[in-house]
């Protein structure tokens, strides 16, 4: 995966199989066609279903900001041996009583991998 269009400075993370580095704009139709499952959205908060067009990019556009002002910090999930894009996993920051909330999603064809 490309990364030079990558806009956020967040560290990259390696697991195992796993990779959770910032989004790209680049990651937007991945995400668009991934997280536009209706189980995916079913059980989030804030994924709408249907998914529409730009909503990725316009997702992924904001998270520069949200992460420098310590709001948000999302990561991409990507497959080590593949670096395909298989989720995604972020804290919702709540800075004046110090905690966060994780939110994530695991796209439907990598269900059931652990
Ligand atoms: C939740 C999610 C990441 C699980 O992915 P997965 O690849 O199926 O997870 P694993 O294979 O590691 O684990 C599956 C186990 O979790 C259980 N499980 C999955 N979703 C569950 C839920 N909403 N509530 C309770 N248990 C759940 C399964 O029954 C299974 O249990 P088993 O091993 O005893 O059969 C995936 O279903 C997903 O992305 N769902 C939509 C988004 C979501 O619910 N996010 C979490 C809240 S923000």
């Amino acid at each position: 995966m490309d990364n030079t269009v990558c806009q956020v400075k967040q560290p990259t993370l390696q697991t195992q199989r796993l990779t959770l580095r910032p989004f790209c704009f680049a990651d937007a139709d991945d995400v668009q066609r991934l997280v536009g499952a209706r189980e995916i959205a079913a059980m989030t908060l804030t994924i709408p279903h249907t998914y529409e067009d730009g909503m990725a990019l316009e997702w992924i556009k904001t998270h520069p900001i949200a992460f420098s002002e310590g709001k948000d910090v999302n990561f991409a999930i990507a497959l080590n041996n593949t670096g395909k894009l298989c989720g995604a996993i972020g804290l919702g920051i709540n800075q004046e009583h110090n905690h966060a909330e994780l939110g994530y999603w695991i796209s439907k064809p990598c269900w059931g991998k652990g």
